[in-house]
């Protein structure tokens, strides 16, 4: 192998590494009531006061280590056109396990489910379901 075929080696799979950083899902909304969560009981106090957070999906609910991670979430497509705010992501903080959340998700199953404030961001609220791609900051 010469030098210049290693350094491609080495410069393609940099891209790739940082691509996979990024996944593709998808994400519904709930609103309040929020608490108790499974992440934090009943305190509110590790909610972000911009009301900036989620629930987690089983894909990503990683036996608890979710809670308070952060996501940069934006939205790809939808069912109805135009659904997608385009060039808006949203970051939030991942608050409790969709699964169990006391207020119910728009739709069950997703990759995540983002309180109304930060689903508005990037989506037409009226949209029970959006195709995501969302990264772990
Ligand atoms: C959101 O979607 C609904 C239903 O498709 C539509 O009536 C409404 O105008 C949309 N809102 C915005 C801000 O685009």
């Amino acid at each position: 192998m010469s030098f210049f075929q290693f350094l491609m080696i080495i410069l393609f799979s940099s891209l790739f590494i940082h691509f996979s950083q990024s996944d593709v899902g998808t994400a519904s909304h709930y609103g309040p009531p929020f608490l108790p969560t499974e992440c934090f009981g009943g305190g509110g106090s590790q909610f972000p006061s911009t009301n900036m957070f989620g629930s987690a999906g089983e894909g990503i609910w990683d036996n608890g280590a979710a809670c308070g991670r952060l996501y940069e979430v934006r939205c790809i497509s939808a069912a109805v056109p135009r659904t997608c705010i385009p060039g808006q992501t949203v970051l939030i903080k991942i608050v409790d396990r969709a699964r169990s959340s006391v207020s119910r998700p728009s739709k069950d199953d997703t990759s995540m489910v983002l309180s109304t404030t930060a689903f508005e961001v990037i989506a037409n609220v009226s949209s029970p379901l959006i195709n995501i791609e969302f990264q772990l900051v």
